[in-house]
């Protein structure tokens, strides 16, 4: 007999049930932990109901905490529990349109208006919109996700011209907007014209705490993993852990899927703590990894000075030994180092990144220094990660 291309006593899992709920893309039916925000975004649809224009909403709220998933699953409950209802939502990704053309081209399409991915004058293609919205009988709810980087690109241009069309619109028809971003103080940098028009309703998305996190993740093994395969602590450690850092519903689900994917390979028939662990350093490593792969050479090489100093067990290195050790380095490498001013520039750049926590000093043997506390790995990781790169 020949020998099988696939071993296929591999492909049999033990713990995973459905890979597909530990996904990113799967939205559950129930969101643990944002029943407020469901509850409040839905009132301010709920006027549709009463055939009114919801007024204009925006979500806030750093990555991972649900934005997304409450926009789609409002808007699903309400397609599907009022199908004759007279709105439209239209749902728009502002991270692949990034551009007020690219965005009304999406709303052109919704309305089956079929216009050039580019190349039109915009007015052109505002004009069809405007004559094809005109000619609907639907209230208009447009969702620009991801929101920032179109403002950043046209200061709330296409905001302010979709908030105008209301002013000209016949009774029955309104065009009201969600609009989503991860930056608190995104209103505020629209553009003067646009912020004193635009006056959304605000839905605050905090980070996820540990009881929440829990929940979420209990969610996802309820309905992923077999029954009786996972300990309820390595639920809690990961909730514990990433309620800590960040908060981020989408790393607690990765880590968990991490976890499940480590345990099936052991062929172990229980996802425990120690996978939980094991999971969460490995999701760590991949993202330094990633870090540290855009950081020019100098913010490599001080990433280096630093961890040989820890490696060498000295505790809380100084800005001022940390530069020295850097020029030693810069030298070897054959490139003119940088002052002392743009290194400690460039460390407070690591510490916005996540890869070095810095702490003050206050008044040791050289007065108030900074000090690298510790970095987002250990020294000897974070050697072979750069070591990787070429940095030695
Ligand atoms: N309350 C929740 N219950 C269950 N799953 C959740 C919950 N909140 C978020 N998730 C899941 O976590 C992941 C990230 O959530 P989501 O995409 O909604 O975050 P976001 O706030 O839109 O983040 P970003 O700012 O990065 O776009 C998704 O897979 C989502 O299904
Ligand atoms: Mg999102």
């Amino acid at each position: 007999m020949e020998e099988a291309f696939i071993d296929t006593s591999y492909m049999r899992y033990y713990i995973i049930k459905d890979k597909r709920v530990l996904r990113d893309s799967y939205i559950p039916d129930s969101l643990p932990g944002r029943e407020e925000q469901i509850f409040r975004f839905s009132q301010i649809m709920a006027d549709l109901l009463s055939d009114q224009p919801p007024n204009d909403v925006s979500f806030v709220g750093k990555p991972g905490t649900g934005k997304t998933a409450v926009v789609k699953h409002v808007t699903k409950k309400f397609k599907e529990e009022y199908p004759k209802l007279r709105a439209k939502f239209v749902y728009v990704n502002c991270s692949q349109a990034t551009t007020a053309y690219r965005v009304l081209y999406q709303l052109n399409r919704s309305l089956q208006v079929l216009v050039p991915p580019s190349g039109y004058p915009f007015d052109v293609l505002r004009d069809k919109f405007v004559d094809a919205y005109s000619s609907s009988n639907v209230r208009l709810v447009v969702i620009l996700d991801e929101v920032d980087l179109l403002v950043k690109r046209d200061g709330g241009r296409l905001i302010y011209m979709l908030n105008r069309l209301n002013y000209d619109l016949p009774q029955n028809l309104s065009i009201s907007m969600v609009v989503i971003s991860n930056t608190i103080d995104f209103l505020e940098r629209l553009d003067p014209r646009t912020r004193s028009s635009f006056e959304p309703d605000r839905l605050i998305f905090p980070p996820y705490n540990q009881p929440q996190l829990y929940r979420i993740l209990r969610q996802r093994a309820d309905l992923g993993l077999k029954l009786g395969t996972w300990e309820d602590e390595a639920l809690q450690f990961i909730a514990a852990k990433v309620a800590q850092e960040s908060g981020d519903a989408r790393r607690a689900i990765d880590i968990l899927r991490m976890a499940a994917e480590i345990a099936e390979n052991e062929r172990s028939d229980r996802l425990t703590v120690r996978h939980a662990e094991m999971a969460l350093q490995s999701v760590n490593e991949e993202e330094v990894a990633i870090t540290i792969r855009t950081l020019p050479l100098h913010h490599r090489l001080i990433m280096l000075a630093i961890t040989d100093l820890l490696e060498k067990r000295e505790a809380r290195p100084g800005t001022g030994r940390i530069y020295e050790e850097y020029k030693k380095r810069a030298n070897r490498y054959g490139v003119t180092p940088l002052t002392m001013r743009r290194v400690s520039g460039i460390l407070r750049e690591l510490e916005a990144q996540g890869l070095v926590e810095i702490q003050m000093d206050y008044g040791g043997a050289r007065g108030n220094t900074k000090v690298v506390r510790r970095m987002a790995l250990p020294p000897k990781l974070m050697k072979e990660l750069l070591r990787n790169l070429g940095i030695r």
